[in-house]
């Protein structure tokens, strides 16, 4: 038997109002995938990311993970259930040092209440795996700084370590580079690169060069239907998809 996919959309539906958003949209993530969400500024891609993490309820179709349907799960069920996810726009605590952002998220994860967390954040089992997670996201040499005092690069950093710490079998990551200044960018690429293989990664991204060095497999979203699927190599031998960008941020490589 084909084990089930890590997370699987069917037909999908959300709108506001009479605006239809997402609009009968299957996408699925087998564990280990490297798929790029990909298409125009109002394609629908922040939304369907929202449904997948249950922060917004569909109006139609379904959602599994691991073959389990979690249509009617909210995003904390979700987040329990192996779903992670990071903000086009980041949402953290910025007066808070790096250590305890990060300690929250770990102390989340190993069913704390988070009216205990400072108890926690010094437990010794919690104290390692921030250290470890901090190591692993070069960020060990501002633990103890406010948050929000770090670069906007190293703050998105600690937003993927949260993401992290719940050990997710998947990550749904909406454009971790968007508006982290150029000198900083390879660092997160860097760190999303190297994210465990077992991994279902999900990730919006504008920037061609990054999808394409990503990506096994990409996903093209415009007026909120699926335009086009395949692999990077068939993405950028797809005509269409040329054109859906023609005049956008940035051009399909002509390369496979
Ligand atoms: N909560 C909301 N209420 C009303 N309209 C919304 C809401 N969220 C998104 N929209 C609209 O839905 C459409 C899709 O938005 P969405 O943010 O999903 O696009 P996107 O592909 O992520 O765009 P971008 O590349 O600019 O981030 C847009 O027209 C947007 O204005
Ligand atoms: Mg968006």
């Amino acid at each position: 038997m084909k084990t089930p996919a890590a997370l699987d959309a069917r037909g999908l539906r959300k709108s506001f109002g009479s605006l239809v958003v997402t609009d009968g949209v299957d996408l699925a993530l087998e564990e280990g995938a490297r798929h790029a969400l990909i298409g125009p500024n109002g394609a629908g891609k922040t939304t369907l990311v929202n449904l997948l993490a249950g922060s917004l309820a569909p109006d139609g179709g379904t959602v599994r993970l691991g073959g389990r349907d979690v249509t009617r799960f909210d995003a904390a069920r979700r987040a329990r259930e192996g779903v992670a996810r990071t903000f086009q726009i980041n949402q953290l605590f910025d007066r808070l040092a790096v250590f305890d952002n990060v300690a929250l998220a770990v102390a989340e994860r190993n069913a704390a209440a988070r009216s205990l967390w400072r108890a926690l954040s010094s437990h010794p089992r919690i104290v390692s795996r921030v250290n470890e997670l901090l190591d692993a996201f070069g960020l060990a040499d501002v633990a103890g700084e406010p948050l929000g005092h770090l670069p906007y690069g190293r703050q998105r950093l600690v937003e993927i370590a949260i993401a992290i710490a719940g050990e997710p079998r998947v990550l749904l990551l909406d454009e971790p580079a968007a508006g982290v200044p150029s000198g900083e960018t390879q660092r997160i690429l860097d760190v999303v690169g190297g994210l465990d293989p077992r991994i279902a990664v999900l990730i919006i991204e504008h920037d061609m060069d990054v999808v394409f060095r990503f990506a096994r497999e990409i996903t093209v979203l415009v007026d909120g239907r699926v335009y086009a699927r395949g692999t990077p190599a068939q993405i950028a031998a797809h005509e269409g998809v040329a054109e859906v960008y023609l005049g956008a941020r940035s051009a399909v490589p002509s390369h496979g």
